[in-house]
């Protein structure tokens, strides 16, 4: 079974004031992290999407960037990662995991999730309506894996928009599975989170 990888780097970065991903962090660029990620979990090749050094162009929407590297994955990719650039610390335990649950062949798609730590509630305006029962919610996170055929099927089904492919393949009708995510696996969405990256990936005092 052949692996590929696809890192969406494009994207405004509106959240966190500007383009994020060739930040330096630790080291190396912020895509950085996430490409040697895919790398070093077995995918013959990793194609990147967005602004960012041997990058291909992106779409508008989050979706059309991973649009864009689907149609750049040669077509012997029997699996794909799917991976945000802004996502620097997906171990590679997690990226196996992913790889590991698709390949038992009875889900389309396999996305890393943690439970929802925060109280949720609904608001019409700023008045609550309602308080969401979390036992049931999960946070879900990058890399996510899917059969190549179904994620293209379903980019092919619909034009609406998503924040992750996972809900493409699951408006499709296809079966999607989780596997247990990290809390330290953040995305950096906002300045401060580059703060808490850094942390994280900092090795601790001697
Ligand atoms: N992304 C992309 N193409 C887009 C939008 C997003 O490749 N048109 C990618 C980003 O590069 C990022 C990931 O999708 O790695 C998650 O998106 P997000 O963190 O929301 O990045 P932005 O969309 O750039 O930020 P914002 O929503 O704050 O503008
Ligand atoms: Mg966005």
């Amino acid at each position: 079974m052949t692996l590929w990888g696809i890192v969406v780097a494009a994207g405004s970065g509106r959240r966190f004031g500007g383009p994020k991903h060739t930040i330096e962090l630790g080291g190396k660029p912020l895509y950085q992290w996430a490409v040697t990620c895919l790398q070093d979990a077995g995918c013959e090749g990793v194609v990147v999407v967005g602004d960012v050094p041997g990058g291909i162009p992106g779409g508008t929407r989050r979706r059309d960037s991973v649009a864009a590297g689907l149609a750049a994955i040669p077509g012997h990719a029997d699996y794909v990662l799917v991976h945000d650039a802004a996502r620097p610390l997906a171990s590679i335990k997690l990226a196996k995991a992913v790889v590991a649950r698709l390949e038992m062949g009875d889900a389309a798609g396999v996305v890393p999730a943690v439970p929802v730590r925060d109280t949720v509630k609904r608001v019409v305006g700023d008045v609550v309506v309602e308080t969401v029962a979390r036992s049931d919610l999960i946070a879900v996170q990058t890399p996510q894996g899917f059969v190549v055929a179904d994620l293209k099927a379903a980019h092919g089904a619909d034009d609406a928009d998503a924040t992750d492919d996972a809900a493409l393949v699951e408006r499709a009708g296809g079966v999607v599975v989780t596997v247990p995510g990290e809390p330290s696996n953040i995305k950096v969405t906002y300045p401060e989170d580059l703060l808490l990256a850094l942390a994280l990936c900092s090795p601790p005092p001697a």
